[in-house]
């Protein structure tokens, strides 16, 4: 799965965009394995565990794209790549001790390789590294990078929360997916157009963009999670549903009315983390559920609306590639 060309391999992305961005994300694989390094045999090999197992490199690929859109690939560009990917990184090793996950990338998370203390710990050594990194880049950008990551762990704290009584569940559920997932992917886009001498009014687009194509990311992942299997995600289905997530499918199917969602509605209702078989039975039925087809078209809306924001940039290869990846996002299975 590592680096993923797929993402980029469309139509509509030209083959020197797409041997630009490979080139500067070889460089970006470069400063990652370099930075992950340490003295002590045992950090090394817990902080480069996942890097190893790969990952589909997708944030530091949109900072290399967006960079298309200014000036092009440079240093900066790439280490505001690797910065982005490596606060990533440190926030999935945190989310899989949130999530009980066993499974990260088709090798065994970290928590289940060592342990929560390591995992947390070595989450937080990398996040210092992502630091670290943008820290050369300025006092602007680890800003942003600050202020990117008190929004991602607000909405993983409220992701792992019980929706407030009085608060609306969808909406509650979209402002979790902004922040934990939608601001770092803004972030990846905002460097790459901050880097590449953008202008401030294209600067402030890609950030929007980076947003709604953030929100389409982390509304596919969820269908994912549903949909895919282990070998296509690196993961394990159903790991939501047996944390009792309340995701975009789940929500449109527990607010079905049709009496032949009864027995889906009921297992959703019950918590799927004790029984391994109501697990399975609540996913098939959850797959063959409208509900599904529902999200996916909510999913894809979602990436329009990214769409559109780039409407007023000239034509441009780099925009080209943009729009495509905000239908690849939503269209992919892992
Ligand atoms: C997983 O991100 C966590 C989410 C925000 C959905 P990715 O799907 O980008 O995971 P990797 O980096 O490819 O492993
Ligand atoms: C994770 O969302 C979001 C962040 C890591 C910030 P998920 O919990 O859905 O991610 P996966 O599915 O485990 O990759
Ligand atoms: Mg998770
Ligand atoms: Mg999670
Ligand atoms: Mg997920």
């Amino acid at each position: 799965m590592s680096g993923s060309p797929g993402l980029l391999a469309f139509p509509a992305v030209t083959p020197e965009l797409q041997a630009r961005v490979a080139a500067g994300m070889a460089r970006v694989e470069e400063l990652i394995r370099e930075r992950v390094d340490h003295e002590d045999p045992f950090i090394a090999e817990a902080s480069s565990h996942l890097v190893r197992a790969g990952g589909k490199r997708f944030r530091p690929m949109l900072t290399l794209l967006v960079a298309e859109l200014g000036g092009g690939i440079n240093d900066r560009v790439v280490a505001a790549a690797a910065g982005v990917e490596l606060t990533h990184l440190a926030s999935l090793y945190h989310d899989d001790v949130m999530d009980e996950a066993d499974v990260r990338r088709g090798a065994p998370s970290a928590n289940a390789k060592y342990d929560n203390a390591t995992a947390i710990l070595v989450g937080d050594l990398l996040f210092g590294t992502a630091s670290d990194i943008i820290a050369d880049l300025g006092a602007d950008a680890v800003k942003i990078q600050a202020q990117t990551f008190i929004r991602l762990c607000a909405g993983q704290i409220r992701d792992d929360r019980p929706v407030p009584a009085e608060v609306d569940a969808t909406a509650y559920y979209l402002k979790v997916l902004e922040d934990k997932t939608g601001v770092l992917i803004a972030t990846a886009a905002r460097y790459g157009a901050m880097f590449s001498g953008c202008d401030a009014a294209v600067v402030n687009l890609v950030t929007e963009y980076g947003e709604r194509l953030g929100m389409a990311f982390q509304l596919a992942d969820d269908l994912i999670d549903i949909a895919s299997e282990a070998d296509e995600t690196g993961k394990t289905p159903g790991t939501d549903l047996r944390e009792g997530k309340r995701t975009l499918p789940v929500l449109y199917a527990l607010a079905s009315t049709d009496p032949t969602d009864a027995r889906l509605r009921e297992l959703l209702g019950s918590d799927l983390s004790r029984d391994e078989a109501d697990l399975a039975e609540a996913l098939t039925l959850l797959r063959a559920n409208r509900a599904l087809e529902q999200a996916t078209q909510e999913t894809r809306a979602v990436a329009d609306r990214a769409s559109e924001v780039l409407a007023p940039l000239p034509d441009s290869d780099a925009k080209a590639a943009l729009l495509a990846l905000a239908t690849g996002v939503v269209e992919r299975v892992g």
